[in-house]
């Protein structure tokens, strides 16, 4: 089965760089119109310049009620359709035990990786996918299924988001499908912290499959879930992750 997206309009949020782009770019070689939206209009422009044809950008910060209504609203004016909705953009902007985090920072990581994509889906669903139907896809975290000394409040948030795509699978079928993608550790800007200076060679030797996440690894299985071979999925969260949830074991 061939896996493309001819037709098909996606909408990508944080899709100026990282795994969001490259979800970007796998769309658009598909046969998709994709958009993207990130807070920096200058990082759009250039990454839809480098995807080329087929790629369109309209910025806005995700927890922002009227960037969600401006930024939904461009694409259904522009491209016609919204098919696919990545709900990729999050935020860490913590590290420590959250018996010690302070409300601004917690009230932050929530309203950025679990409030937005509920209600970017809420608007995508009143305003396309309850009449034409969809797929939403929300990137999670194998984070969200354990604990972390310094990463606890971005795991809470994104295990909740693992059971809102189980909760809205449920509420939006049989129109659209839910979905959510649990990577391990990838090599972006986002995690740097954990694979720059030789960490991340520590890691990737206590992965099965012996090495780190790619962004494309990401955006094969998000091709794979948001074209017809995900017909029948609906409501699962995906681990991609070389095997580390199965079989970590601590180097140190
Ligand atoms: N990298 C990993 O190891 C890893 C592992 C598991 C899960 N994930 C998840 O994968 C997703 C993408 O991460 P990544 O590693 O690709 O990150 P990244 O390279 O840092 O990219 C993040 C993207 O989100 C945008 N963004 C951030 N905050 C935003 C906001 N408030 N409103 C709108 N856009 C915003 C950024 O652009 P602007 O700065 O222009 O806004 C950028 O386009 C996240 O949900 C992350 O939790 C990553």
């Amino acid at each position: 089965m061939e896996l493309r997206l001819d037709g098909k309009v996606a909408l990508v949020t944080g899709g100026s760089r990282g795994i969001g782009k490259s979800i970007a770019q796998t769309f658009v070689e598909a046969g998709a119109q994709v958009m993207i939206t990130s807070r920096k209009a200058e990082a759009c422009e250039a990454a839809v310049k480098e995807i080329g044809d087929g790629a369109h950008f309209e910025a806005g910060h995700i927890g922002k009620e009227e960037d969600t209504a401006r930024v939904i609203e461009a694409t259904l004016d522009r491209l016609g359709r919204i098919d696919i909705l990545i709900n990729n953009a999050a935020t860490n902007p913590y590290a420590g035990p959250i018996i010690a985090i302070d409300r601004s920072r917690w009230d932050k990581t929530f309203s950025t990786n679990l409030t937005a994509p509920l209600f970017w889906t809420q608007k995508v669903w009143d305003d396309w996918m309850k009449e034409n139907g969809g797929s939403v896809i929300n990137i999670a975290s194998v984070g969200g299924f354990g604990t972390s000394p310094i990463l606890g409040v971005y795991d809470i948030t994104k295990a909740a988001l693992i059971h809102v795509t189980k909760q809205l699978a449920a509420e939006l079928a049989p129109k659209v499908r839910v979905n959510a993608l649990a990577p391990g550790l990838v090599k972006t800007d986002f995690a740097k912290a954990l694979w720059e200076d030789g960490k991340g060679d520590e890691v990737a030797k206590a992965y099965p499959l012996e090495r780190l996440g790619e962004v494309e690894d990401v955006a094969a299985a998000a091709l794979f879930l948001a074209a017809e071979s995900g017909r029948w999925v609906t409501g699962q969260t995906w681990v991609l992750d070389g095997g580390g949830m199965i079989a970590y074991k601590p180097t140190t």
